[in-house]
């Protein structure tokens, strides 16, 4: 711990678009994490390459996710906000760590037999070993609280696993963290299809509105959104899944509560409910657009702030690897 808050960590990968699932699931959390934990977040590019990039684009898309998180209100001298690749300790530790997961615990994760399925020509070692540099990000930083989505409990699982088999075996290095699942948010559904999850990688891409649409193009997106039989706009998820992701989405988007968003569309038709939805994300997200395109244009400012993450992260990740490193027996001099 340091000071006095718990130490809290968490990682997006620089992988396109983000959706405005993404942003509520994770982001937009974090703002409001990052003064009551002693928070430390990642651009996770070594997770990135476990399926095929291109090199241009995976940079473009680095500075980008880290002007976005600046401009959803991260405060890069509140938290850490670094760039996984700048601290080498992530790839260090998971190589130790490498050493106390078995080859069949890799084989069983959900995430890894989803993706070799997608990524059939290429299964590599890093598509497998993911989890592991996953639990090295976490485990390196002590944190103990870990917010994500439900998509990656079993990575967390996993972590915490790795991390009492380590500590059984030596003594107490690591911290066994929590994850922090988010309720509200944590599964914005398809426009399209409200029973899957939003995602960056939807067949159609008009059933995901991601943080870079302009206000057309998601007014469009919320007027195509599939509403439900009948009339009545309540919050009803069993019965009128379509209906109830609009109305999650507006509550979030407004930060109005379930009930007041459903009194203010009381007797409000499905199109004009649409319609509002559509407006009150455009709203929020226009200007925060803005102000990553503003902080885009000033990339010597960006370099400055990924400069400094990459420092402070790098003092916080030596200490937990050079521990690991004399427990396990490698001679220091
Ligand atoms: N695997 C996470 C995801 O895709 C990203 C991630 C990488 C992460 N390292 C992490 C999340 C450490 C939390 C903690 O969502």
């Amino acid at each position: 711990m340091q000071g006095e808050k718990k130490i809290l960590y968490s990682a997006v990968q620089p992988t396109n678009n983000l959706t405005i699932g993404n942003y509520i699931g994770a982001v937009s959390n974090w703002v409001n994490l990052q003064n009551s934990y002693d928070c430390v977040f990642a651009i996770a590019n070594m997770h990135a390459i476990t399926v095929r990039q291109n090199p241009a684009e995976l940079r473009k898309n680095t500075l980008s996710l880290l002007a976005l998180y600046i401009a959803c209100g991260i405060d890069p001298q509140k938290c850490v906000l670094y760039l996984q690749s700048h601290v080498h300790e992530h790839a260090e530790l998971a190589w130790v760590l490498n050493t106390f997961t078995y080859v069949g615990e890799m084989e069983r994760m959900t995430q890894f037999k989803d993706k070799s399925a997608r990524h059939a020509d290429n299964i590599n070692m890093g598509l497998m070993d993911y989890p592991v540099l996953m639990a090295a990000d976490i485990l390196l930083y002590l944190a103990d609280v870990v917010p994500v989505g439900v998509d990656q409990r079993q990575h967390l699982e996993i972590t915490r696993d790795i991390a009492v088999r380590f500590n059984n075996i030596y003594s107490p290095t690591f911290v066994v963290p929590e994850g922090l699942y988010m309720k509200v948010g944590a599964k914005i559904g398809d426009l399209l299809d409200p029973s899957k999850k939003m995602s960056k990688s939807a067949e159609n891409a008009n059933g995901s509105v991601f943080m870079s649409d302009d206000r057309d193009t998601i007014i469009r997106k919320f007027k195509r959104a599939v509403t439900d039989s009948g009339s009545e706009i309540k919050y009803d998820p069993e019965n009128k899944p379509g209906v109830s992701n609009l109305l999650s989405i507006y509550s979030v988007f407004t930060g109005k509560g379930m009930e007041e968003c459903e009194r203010e569309f009381s007797g409000c038709g499905y199109g004009d409910f649409k319609l509002a939805v559509g407006e009150a994300v455009a709203d929020k997200l226009t200007p925060i657009q803005a102000e990553q395109a503003r902080l885009l244009s000033d990339k010597a400012y960006l370099d400055g702030i990924l400069r400094e993450g990459a420092e402070k992260a790098s003092a916080r990740a030596r200490r937990t690897l050079a521990k690991v490193y004399k427990k396990i027996g490698f001679y220091q001099v």
